[in-house]
């Protein structure tokens, strides 16, 4: 990990049975793996943007020394009211609760303003992490996103939030000029999420009552994204990349001969396909020119054995 030098410090939150998505998740967005429940990075990403960002401290300074850091962000003359300072309290770091009380108020009284600690616009945070302090502002998960779990239409194949909100961030290396297509949308779960995190999005779904459904989900949340109500092999315009989230057998029976349908028509519309499925479907990448460049699997908490598979493939 590239540290002292990184503008940006994420920390993440995530359960056990998570914990290989957000890496995959990770790696994807930042060419690193969180470690520690940390990545420090140069890039810049909205913590709502994924399930497992929790907050976004960018660096104002840091140092090796303490004092060193108070001085620096003294010669900073920051001004603002409605402030707050935080200290978040990073793995390895033992630094009692009142030094680190202290250690707020000696910050607090060098920023100058009014503070709130109940409502504030700006939130400072303090860390100390692997021998080194860092200040700088703060930006949490909102968590606004959960709005989406209310959508008037659900199905039952369709995909968590969580997995959507990382298959749009995996597909798109967390860029939002990407361009994306959702092309098995059911519902329309992966395409909500990422019209949240402002990307051009379409859809594609082949059933024209569940396609129905996905545009009423869209349009519920004030979303522009289009819904086409058409086969896969239909699409003929390019994308950045594509999401393919494969039917399965629950509600309906599928064939190999289907899923190298879709998988085939899809890496015609574009070179980087983020494909979910329930077996394993190597030999079907390969037959299509692709080739995986990273995976993961997750297993459904408390559904046994229901393991989904994320593929990750570029063209050769
Ligand atoms: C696993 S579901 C997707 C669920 C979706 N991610 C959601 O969360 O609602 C797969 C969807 O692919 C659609 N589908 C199957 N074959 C298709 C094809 N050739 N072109 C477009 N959609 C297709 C099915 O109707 C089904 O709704």
């Amino acid at each position: 990990m590239v540290m002292q030098e990184s503008k940006y410090i994420y920390t993440f939150t995530y359960d056990e049975t998570e914990s290989d998505l957000c890496k995959l998740e990770s790696r994807n967005i930042f060419t690193v793996e969180e470690q520690n429940r940390l990545v420090f990075s140069d890039k810049k990403v909205e913590p709502s943007s994924s399930a497992f960002i929790k907050s976004r401290i960018d660096v104002i300074s840091s140092s090796e020394d303490y004092s060193n850091l108070l001085d620096q962000i003294k010669n900073e003359s920051i001004s603002i009211d409605d402030f707050k300072v935080e200290y978040i309290k990073l793995k390895g770091d033992n630094t009692r609760y009142p030094e680190r009380l202290e250690k707020l108020r000696e910050f607090g009284i060098i920023i100058k303003g009014l503070s709130d600690y109940i409502n504030p616009t700006t939130v400072f945070a303090l860390c100390h992490y692997d021998g080194r302090w860092y200040f700088g502002t703060q930006i949490k998960d909102k968590v606004e996103w959960h709005k989406h779990k209310d959508k008037p239409h659900s199905y039952s194949n369709s995909i968590g939030i969580t997995i959507g909100k990382s298959l749009v961030n995996i597909a798109s290396q967390g860029d939002t000029s990407k361009t994306l297509i959702d092309t098995c949308s059911g519902v329309g779960t992966i395409m909500l999420e990422a019209c949240f995190a402002g990307y051009e999005i379409e859809g594609c779904e082949i059933n024209w009552r569940i396609c129905r459904n996905a545009r009423a989900n869209i349009t519920h949340f004030g979303y522009d994204a289009f819904v086409h109500r058409i086969d896969i092999k239909h699409m003929k315009k390019r994308f950045d990349a594509a999401i393919i989230d494969l039917p399965y057998n629950l509600v309906s029976s599928v064939t190999e001969s289907d899923v190298l349908h879709i998988i085939s028509s899809v890496s015609k519309i574009s070179d980087r396909l983020v494909i979910v499925s329930t077996a394993d479907i190597t030999n079907l990448i390969k037959e299509v020119g692709f080739y995986v460049a990273d995976t993961c699997s997750i297993s459904k908490k408390g559904k046994g054995k229901f393991t989904r598979i994320i593929w990750v493939c570029k063209k050769l």
